[in-house]
């Protein structure tokens, strides 16, 4: 069985930061204590509307970080001259809308097959890994392996969100079938969104996935323990 590493998102720090657009907490500090207490790696998503992580948050965890940084971004041609000069260790993209709450679904990595191509190529040269934000579907897996993603992070939410037994089984099989699918294709499998420390569990219990991406679950307890 895979050893799992976890990656700790820090975005709702500097949510926390930007609600009075000082400069407390800050986001660096929240990254360098997480590595001290164990994290594998620290994960943040620079959105277009920069509503938490700012460029100056990218640009110092690069450059102080021991563990590897993964920039969430959206496909867009500024994004990928961002992290083309910052150089994350990998680049996740992700889906983005201007009035979501969080990132809502995976990508459609099929219907933007020759779009999301020409970015992982430019990050590719730029000596980035890059992984696809995708839903636990067979088609949009296979295609993530086409296009040369070194990895992809199933989305958990709609497991994590499910309001009943049933539903949450056949999630949780769904996730099972797309480990198995990713792992024969030659794809890291790397799984994120609302997971907590209870839901998580049957999650791990599936083997294979190699990394998480954690943020809301850890971030809110530690204020409540930090309180
Ligand atoms: N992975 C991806 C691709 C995400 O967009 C997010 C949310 O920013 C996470 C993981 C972390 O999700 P959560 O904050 O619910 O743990």
């Amino acid at each position: 069985m895979i050893q799992a590493r976890l990656g700790v998102n820090i975005d709702h720090v500097a949510t926390i930061r930007q609600a009075r657009g000082g400069t407390e907490p800050d986001p660096i500090a929240a990254a360098i204590i997480a590595e001290l207490a164990g994290a594998d790696g620290i994960t943040v998503h620079l959105r277009e509307d920069r509503r938490h992580i700012q460029d100056r948050d990218v640009r110092i965890l690069r450059e102080i970080l021991q563990t590897p940084l993964n920039l969430e971004m959206a496909a867009t041609a500024e994004m990928v001259a961002i992290a083309c000069e910052i150089r994350p260790y990998c680049v996740t993209l992700v889906p983005e809308k201007r009035q979501e709450l969080t990132t809502e679904g995976g990508l459609d990595v099929v219907g933007q097959a020759e779009s999301l191509g020409g970015c992982i190529e430019q990050l590719h040269q730029a000596g980035i890994k890059v992984s696809l934000f995708v839903d636990p579907d067979p088609d949009q897996i296979e295609c993530s392996a086409a296009l040369k993603a070194e990895a992809i992070e199933i989305h958990t939410g709609t497991y994590c969100n499910a309001t009943s037994e049933q539903k949450r089984q056949t999630e949780l099989e769904e996730i099972a079938a797309a480990i198995s699918l990713s792992r024969a294709s030659g794809l890291q499998v790397n799984a994120g969104h609302g997971l907590n420390y209870q839901n998580v569990q049957a999650v791990v219990a599936l083997g294979g996935i190699a990394e998480y991406n954690i943020g809301h679950s850890i971030i809110s307890r530690a204020v409540l323990v930090g309180l």
